[in-house]
C-alpha cells in the first residue's frame, strides 16, 4: 500500500453526482481551491485534496490505490468490481442519500413482460455488462449481451438490440423511447467508496474524522424543525402524525388554557400529506423548518 500524507477523493467531474458530493464535502467544513485545469482541487482547511473525474474510473482510481475514497454510484462499483477476479477490492462505507436511480430492464412499451424467461436468446443492450451477466446466470437466462459506452436506450430503434438494460431515474428517457421498466436488477445511490482495506497511516484517521462529520451533516439534512399550535387534546395525536415520532417540547399559549404551542424536531421529512393530516386533527400556524447545525 502507498503512503501518502494527504487524503485524496475522486470526485465525479461533470454529471448528476459532481455537484451534490461537492456539496456534501463544503458541509462537512472542507475548503478547495482549484487548479487551472479543473482537475485537482487543493484542500486548504484540511490535508484533504480532491481529484475531479469521469465516473466511470472512479472504481479503478481507488483499486489502484491513487485515491483512498470515491463518490460514485452503487452500480459503478458493483459493476467494476464483478469485472474483476475474486472478492471486491471496496467497500461501502456510506450510502449518500442522493442520485438515487435504479438499474432495469427495459422492453418495447408494447411487449407483455411474463418474467426472465422471456428474455431467451434476446440481445440485451447495456453498459453493465458484468451486472447484466451476473443477473442473467442467477436467473438461469441465456441472452447475449450488446455491450455499448453510451445512448443504450436508442439501441432498439436501430435494430442492434431487441431490449435494454440501463440506469432509470425519473424514467423520461425510457418514455421518450417507447421503452418501458420490466425488472429491477440493483437499486443505486451514491455511495462514498473505499478500498476493502483502510489506510493504517494519517489518512485512516482522516478518513475517521470525515466520516464522523459526514454522519451528522447527513443527520441534519434530514431534519426538519416543526413548530405548531394546536387543542391540548390533539396533542397525542399529532404527535404520532410527525415523522419519526420525536420528542416535542410543548409550552402553553398566554390566554388561552385549551391549546398549546409545540416544537419538535423530526427526523425525516414532512410531507404535505402530514401537515394536511395534522390540521384535520386540530394544527394550525404549522411551519416546517430546515436544521442547519445540531449538536446533543
Ligand atoms: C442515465 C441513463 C439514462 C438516464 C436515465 O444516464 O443512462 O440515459 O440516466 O434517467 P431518467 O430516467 O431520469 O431519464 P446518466 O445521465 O446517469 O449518464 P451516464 O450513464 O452516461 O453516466
Ligand atoms: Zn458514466
Amino acid at each position: 500500500m502507498t503512503t501518502r500524507d494527504r487524503l485524496r477523493i475522486a470526485v465525479q467531474k461533470n454529471g448528476r453526482l459532481a455537484e451534490p458530493s461537492l456539496d456534501l464535502l463544503t458541509r462537512c467544513g472542507l475548503k478547495f481551491r482549484q487548479s487551472r485545469d479543473k482537475l485537482f482541487c487543493f484542500g486548504e482547511s484540511m490535508p484533504i485534496d480532491l481529484l475531479l473525474v469521469r465516473d466511470d474510473d472512479i472504481p479503478g482510481l481507488i483499486a489502484d490505490g491513487v485515491c483512498d475514497l470515491g463518490f460514485v454510484g452503487r452500480n459503478v462499483l458493483t459493476e467494476d468490481a464483478l469485472g474483476r477476479e475474486g472478492e471486491s477490492p471496496f467497500q461501502e462505507l456510506r450510502p449518500l442519500g442522493f442520485g438515487g436511480c435504479r438499474l432495469s430492464i427495459a422492453l418495447p412499451q408494447e411487449t407483455e413482460w411474463s418474467g426472465p424467461q422471456q428474455l431467451a436468446g434476446m440481445r440485451i443492450a447495456t453498459t453493465y455488462p458484468h451486472l447484466l451477466g451476473d443477473w442473467l446466470r442467477t436467473n438461469s437466462v441465456n441472452a447475449s449481451i450488446v455491450t455499448l459506452s453510451g445512448s443504450v436506450e436508442i439501441a432498439p430503434r436501430l435494430g442492434t438490440a431487441d431490449l435494454i438494460c440501463d440506469l432509470v431515474s425519473s424514467g423520461a428517457t425510457l418514455a421518450a423511447n417507447q421503452l418501458k421498466e420490466a425488472v429491477i436488477l440493483q437499486r443505486s445511490e451514491a455511495v462514498l467508496a473505499s478500498s476493502a482495506e483502510l489506510p493504517s497511516d494519517e489518512r485512516g484517521d482522516l478518513i475517521e474524522l470525515l466520516l464522523r462529520r459526514l454522519d451528522s451533516v447527513v443527520n441534519v439534512r434530514e431534519s426538519r424543525l416543526v413548530m405548531l399550535q394546536a387543542p391540548r387534546s390533539a396533542l397525542d395525536i399529532i404527535v404520532d402524525l410527525l415523522p419519526g415520532k420525536p420528542q416535542p417540547t410543548v409550552t402553553s399559549i398566554e390566554g388561552s388554557p385549551d391549546d398549546i404551542s409545540l416544537q419538535a424536531v423530526c427526523n425525516g421529512s414532512v410531507s404535505w400529506q402530514d401537515l394536511e393530516q395534522m390540521k384535520r386533527a386540530g394544527a394550525r400556524s404549522m411551519l416546517v423548518l430546515p436544521v442547519e447545525k445540531m449538536l446533543a
